[in-house]
């Protein structure tokens, strides 16, 4: 089943107002957006001015974080109905620095899922091991334990929209990206943990990103994989001409 690769640019907290909206402009110029589905995920403060200069074209739009509840007395947190209203179709949720910087736990992912769900948004679930996992041989354990808590309660139809980004904390902004084989690999023992939670067709429609220390040079290579459906960019999205490269390798 042929998927649309997903490619995203994950500011993190990077760009003021003006740099977002002229990065979005020039991105824009950039591509055609053939073949590949493009997604810039702003902070906060950018959602807005980004997706009015987006608004008409292909171009998606995700906000990196969320709360679970819709409104409330919840100082500082932002609301699954107020990214729909500032105009994003995707959010970001457990990525890692939210659950290691953050004290983000699977049970808090698996609620923000829940929301972004209900509120007919589309999640980019991150997942991925840390170093001393890796090293210790879990990968595959973590990885699991973080899929299955994330999906916890989500039916056949919530889950077949999903998008899940491997991240392996090691490799993010540290200039070490995963080998493909490997990204692959784990990206495949993914893919067949949604097949024995749901079923063929869910397995087969889910987008699985990698992400972690891609750049235009290993993009190619890591996008080449079969169950390498995207890539979720830091740091070489913060630049339209390295992004630019990145979304031309999918
Ligand atoms: P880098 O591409 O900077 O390694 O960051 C990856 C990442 O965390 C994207 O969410």
């Amino acid at each position: 089943m042929a998927r649309v690769p997903i490619i995203a640019a994950n500011w993190k907290m990077h760009k003021t107002i003006p740099e977002a909206v002229s990065f979005t402009l020039e991105i824009l110029q950039a591509l055609n957006f053939s073949g590949a589905e493009v997604v810039l995920c702003p902070p906060f403060t950018a959602l807005w001015p980004v997706t009015r200069a987006a608004s008409g074209t292909p171009l998606q739009v995700a906000a990196q974080d969320v709360y679970w509840a819709d409104q409330g007395a919840f100082t500082g947190e932002v609301s699954p109905l107020m990214l729909r209203d500032a105009g994003c179709t995707y959010v970001l949720v457990g990525h890692s620095e939210r659950r290691h910087l953050f004290g983000e736990t699977d049970e808090n992912v698996n609620r923000k899922v829940k929301a972004v769900l209900r509120h007919g948004l589309k999640a980019i679930l991150c997942v991925g091991e840390t170093l001393a996992e890796r090293d210790a041989g879990g990968t595959n354990r973590v990885v699991e334990r973080q899929l299955n808590l994330a999906l916890k309660g989500l039916g056949m139809g919530e889950a077949a929209g999903l998008i899940v980004a491997y991240e392996p904390v090691w490799a993010i902004g540290t200039g070490r990206n995963a080998a493909p084989e490997d990204a692959q690999a784990v990206n495949f023992f993914i893919r067949e943990l949604i097949r024995n939670r749901y079923n063929s067709e869910v397995a087969d429609q889910v987008r699985i990103q990698y992400g972690g220390s891609v750049t235009p040079e290993n993009a190619g290579l890591l996008l080449a994989q079969p169950d390498i459906d995207g890539a979720l960019v830091g740091g070489a999205s913060l630049k339209v001409d390295s992004f630019k490269l990145i979304v031309q390798a999918a």
